[in-house]
């Protein structure tokens, strides 16, 4: 029998099929096609309490925010803010996905290391919680945009390389990301000379996928050493478990470990924010594919109707994954690299895997694909990007369309789509 445990808690075999949220997925890979991205909305509603509950029981001055970046749909986004959690974007698109999805504006967090006129004038617009301000610049643009005051948060380069992929980690003295220590006494004093703005506290972020504890304490305590305030956004990054000899710390253990880290080194009398993204929804979501098409050389390809255009996690920084071949149960596995369809010898979804015997037509589901794949899909070859199918009590529902060929030449001026056959 599989190994269930990197599926969304709900996963059941039945049969030659699985279930996730109650649905079979043979029937929704029928239904709504494949490559599709699959969500089990019971298990992100359950992930959402999990994390609030887990701050707010040992801090109740505290509010998580979503990283809108991990998976930057309204839908999804609308069923974490159901549950209370806030969010945090990157710019005028998340922030106005965040608004679509009903969060509250005081509840959302602005971060973006190069942030527009355009973005500042946005979340200035909506009245959101907090600006990060990343540089000097963004003191500049705020000065002169803002026509009230705007409570701000300042983003603190902590000067941590923390052990994660590089392309993951945004806290080390080389990043481009917020105002490294040294600087930020003079951060401050620009910010008070500016009546527009209202400087409430500090941020800091380590990076993704950071699987030890103790990186997040060195953050707080690095915090500590400058100028105290009122609020404290803390990040995200909690690193999650992609294959099953993985590990990764509990919420319970996180949240524990950041409120006692957040008393001892800043005090108790503080409000206390965190933007946890990929280990909110990675493992609420998997990816349905079809095999297209099996290889045996001197290697086993195995390819499927996706690829680096719905995942790009491998591309850019080395993510494994252990798929499933749905229904090959007892079938003898053989050491396969799964591949997508794009014209990459890049575009592997996981090499060197087991795969259980797999054939043409077989269903493939790849799980903890539910942080930044859909965020992250492209169109590459001009592939259509996959749709996004929330299941629970055994109903499934569209939250994404599947992108049609219309859709790919929506933004040309002036061409129409050729029409082939009975394809529009
Ligand atoms: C400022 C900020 N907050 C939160 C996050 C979310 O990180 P994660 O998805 O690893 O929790 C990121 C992503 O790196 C980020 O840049």
């Amino acid at each position: 029998m599989p190994d269930l445990s990197l599926l969304p808690p709900s996963a059941a075999v039945d049969g030659e099929d699985l279930r996730i949220g109650g649905c079979l997925l043979q029937d929704v890979a029928r239904e709504f096609g494949t490559p599709a991205y699959v969500i089990d909305e019971q298990a992100l509603r359950q992930r959402a309490r999990e994390y609030a509950g887990a701050l707010a029981s040992r801090h109740p001055r505290s509010l998580v925010c979503f990283a809108a970046k991990a998976y930057p749909s309204a839908s999804v986004i609308r069923i974490l803010a159901e549950e209370g959690l806030g969010c945090d974007v990157v710019g005028g698109g998340e922030l106005r996905i965040a608004l679509a999805a009903g969060v509250a504006p005081a509840k959302i967090v602005m971060h973006g290391n190069a942030k527009t006129d355009d973005d500042i004038r946005a979340a200035l617009d909506a009245r959101i919680g907090y600006i990060a301000v990343d540089g000097f610049d963004d003191i500049e643009r705020i000065g002169r945009l803002a026509r009230g005051r705007a409570p701000v948060l300042l983003r603190v380069n902590p000067g941590i390389d923390s052990p994660t992929h590089a392309a993951l980690a945004t806290g080390g003295p080389g990043a481009k990301f917020g105002v490294p220590a040294a600087q930020v006494p003079e951060a401050i004093a620009r910010m008070r000379a500016v009546p527009a703005i209202d400087l409430r506290g500090l941020h800091v972020h380590l990076g993704s996928q950071i699987l030890e504890l103790d990186q997040f304490e060195a953050a707080v305590a690095m915090l500590a050493s400058l100028e105290r305030f009122g609020v404290y956004d803390l990040g995200g990054g909690l690193g999650v478990r992609y294959v099953p000899g993985g590990t990764a710390p509990s919420v319970e253990r996180y949240a524990a470990m950041l409120a006692a880290a957040a008393r001892r080194h800043l005090g108790e009398d503080i409000e206390i924010l965190i933007e946890p993204g990929r280990s909110v929804v990675a493992r609420c979501g998997v990816t349905l594919y079809r095999v297209v098409t099996v290889k045996r050389s001197s290697r086993v390809h195995v390819a499927v109707d996706g690829g680096m255009g719905d995942n790009l996690e491998p591309s850019l920084y080395g993510q494994r994954f252990a798929p499933l071949v749905v229904g090959r149960w007892d079938a003898e596995p053989v050491l396969a690299d799964l591949v997508g369809r794009h014209c990459e010898s890049g575009d592997v979804i996981t090499p060197d895997v087991p795969l259980a015997s797999p054939r043409v037509g077989d269903l493939v589901v790849v799980p903890v694909t539910g942080a930044y794949c859909f965020t992250m899909s492209n169109n590459y070859n001009a592939a259509l990007r996959p749709p996004v199918v929330l299941c629970g009590g055994g109903e499934a529902r569209l939250a994404v369309r599947r992108e049609t060929y219309a859709d790919l030449f929506a933004r040309e001026a002036g061409l129409p789509v050729p029409g082939i056959g009975s394809l529009a």
